[in-house]
């Protein structure tokens, strides 16, 4: 029936039931007293402002809970009114995913809780669901000078980052941030509110530890911590590779050492159009760290431009890339920008080849301000990989490099021709692999991939188990986002 109306009557149609939809949302959430943003508000706009300013979408409202009950209640409404809902944390997905990743659902804004509360007998802190890790940080130094592994831009949220993955410049040596988790309190799509940790539903505290944001939303954390150590020594040293032999001799000299680096060190490559860098952090003073990294310095001839002693919240802050630690509410940081992300073992000659022709002949006309991070993800001395690869939903323990690609604008607009740099930038390095040798990080997730591409890849071997506590705990896809986990088939 409704095909034989003219389209413009049917688009009037769907505005108005849209229009319905989200005034009997409205009303839903004040009726239960939800706090919301009022549409048009400078709040409104802040929070549904993302990150990657090149994906915007329109939230059929935001709520705003103090309160892990608020929660609930929105989570409820939505259910209620076959609303999609979505937790959004710090704002930092690559794919707006903490809006939605499409137009029209709930925004379920955490930001504004954010207690850190450190038992400093036993070392375990109990952080509100929508933290920052700056916040974070600070806050756990300064209740008793301890802290755990993470990543480094202060403005991310501990939720979207510790469910998923959270690599940091700490993790060869400490583990990912989600290695810290012993237990969360989740609300579910059915709106019910419930703990999980190793002994209180297992499968739930397996599933939140790698694919989260498809499960519930966590409203409180608890974390097991560390004495931070006194003296850490951040470094960056500049490697001058003019030529593809020069790159591929390097990228063979580095990829030897990080099969059996100390554990002590954390390190990066960092490639970018104008300088190549080795940086990172090492647990120790800095003659120590020269001892470490000698060997890889006499076969890159690389150069330190850094090597600086400090203490725990100097290495923070110095990657924080100048932002203030203690980040909350407002936060309002943006960039325009396209990425993914690839996981591998060490490359042979062929796929480095690849990798080195594809960087000097095509990735060099890229005008763009673009980068390229490799992580030292792996190895025999690295954190990562000790627990046993299927004892968490992250699912990439054992690769040794972890890349994300990244390629902005500085203003503007991003062109729609930009892409292939980095599409081809990967398939490049991945031509010469099968399906299984090579992964994604879901938390630099490609938004451009399609669904079963994205998910084989950010969660290879664990999707149908994941698929299966799904279908136990949202069945109808509340907590619904592009490249999230669906119910089993
Ligand atoms: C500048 C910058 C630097 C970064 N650096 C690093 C790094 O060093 N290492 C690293 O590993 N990653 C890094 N990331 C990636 C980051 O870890 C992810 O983007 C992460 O998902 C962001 O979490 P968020 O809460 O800020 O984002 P959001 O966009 O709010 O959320 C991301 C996803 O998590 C879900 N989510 C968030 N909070 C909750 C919750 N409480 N309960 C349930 N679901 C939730 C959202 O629904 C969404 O699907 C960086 C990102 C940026 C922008
Ligand atoms: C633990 O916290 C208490 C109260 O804030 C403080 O007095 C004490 O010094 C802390 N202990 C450590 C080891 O920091
Ligand atoms: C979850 O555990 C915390 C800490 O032990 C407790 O305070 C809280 O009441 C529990 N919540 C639920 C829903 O069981
Ligand atoms: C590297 O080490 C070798 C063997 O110890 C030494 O001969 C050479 O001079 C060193 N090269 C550099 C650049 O330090
Ligand atoms: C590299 O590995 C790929 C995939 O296994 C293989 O096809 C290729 O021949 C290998 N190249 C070299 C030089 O070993
Ligand atoms: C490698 O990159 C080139 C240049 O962008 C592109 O034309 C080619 O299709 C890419 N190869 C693969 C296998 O993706
Ligand atoms: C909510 O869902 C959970 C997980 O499926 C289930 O255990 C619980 O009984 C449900 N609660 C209600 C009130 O339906």
């Amino acid at each position: 029936m409704l095909s034989l109306l003219p389209l413009s009557a049917l688009l009037g149609l769907t505005a108005a039931l849209q229009s319905e939809k989200a005034a009997a949302l409205a009303d839903c959430l004040s009726t239960c007293g939800v706090p919301v943003n009022a549409p048009g508000t400078a709040d409104w706009k802040l929070d549904a402002a993302p990150y990657n300013l090149r994906l915007n979408y329109t939230p059929v409202a935001i709520a705003v809970p103090t309160t892990a009950k608020h929660v609930q209640d929105a989570v409820s409404c939505a259910g209620r009114l076959g609303v999609k809902a979505n937790a959004k944390g710090g704002g930092h997905s690559y794919g707006s995913f903490g809006l939605g990743g499409e137009d029209g659902h709930l925004t379920i804004e955490l930001d504004r809780m954010n207690k850190v509360v450190l038992d400093n007998t036993t070392g375990i802190a109990t952080i509100e669901g929508g933290s920052r890790l700056g916040h974070v940080a600070f806050e756990l130094y300064n209740q008793g000078k301890r802290g755990f592994s993470h990543g480094t831009c202060p403005g991310v949220g501990v939720g979207g980052h510790s469910l998923h993955g959270g690599y940091g410049v700490s993790s060869h040596t400490k583990g990912l941030a989600l290695d810290w988790m012993i237990g969360a309190t989740v609300v579910l799509a059915n709106s019910s509110i419930v703990n999980c940790s190793a002994t209180e539903n297992p499968d739930l505290f397996w599933a939140i530890r790698g694919a989260g944001s498809s499960m519930g939303i966590v409203t409180e954390f608890r974390f097991n911590t560390f004495v931070v150590p006194e003296t850490l020594t951040v470094f960056v040293a500049l490697v001058r590779w003019g030529t593809e032999e020069k790159a591929l001799a390097g990228m063979q000299a580095v990829q030897e050492f990080a099969e059996t680096m100390p554990a002590e060190l954390n390190m990066r490559l960092f490639i970018t159009p104008r300088f190549i860098n080795l940086e990172g952090l090492y647990y120790g003073d800095k003659a120590s760290l020269q001892a470490a990294l000698a060997p890889l310095v006499n076969k890159t001839g690389a150069t330190f431009q850094l090597q600086q002693e400090g203490g725990w919240l100097d290495q923070i802050k110095h990657f924080g890339g100048g932002l203030s630690l203690d980040q909350g509410h407002p936060y309002d940081y943006h960039e325009t920008f396209y990425s993914s992300s690839l996981y591998t073992n060490a490359l042979n000659d062929t796929q480095l080849k690849a990798f080195v022709t594809y960087w000097f002949k095509y990735a060099k006309s890229n005008k763009r301000d673009w980068y390229v991070h490799i992580d030292l993800h792996g190895g025999k001395a690295s954190a990562v990989g000790k627990p046993d690869s299927d004892s968490t939903a992250y699912a990439h323990r054992d690769y040794l490099f972890m890349y994300l690609f990244y390629d902005r604008v500085d203003r503007g607009v991003f062109p729609a021709s930009g892409f292939g740099h980095i599409q081809n930038f990967v398939s490049n390095i991945t031509e010469s692999m099968t399906a299984t040798a090579w992964g994604r990080y879901i938390n630099y997730p490609d938004p451009n991939l399609d669904q079963s591409t994205a998910q084989a890849t950010y969660w290879g071997g664990h999707l149908s188990k994941l698929q299966t506590i799904k279908s136990e705990v949202d069945p109808l896809d509340v907590f619904h986002y592009p490249q999230g986990i669906m119910p089993a088939p």
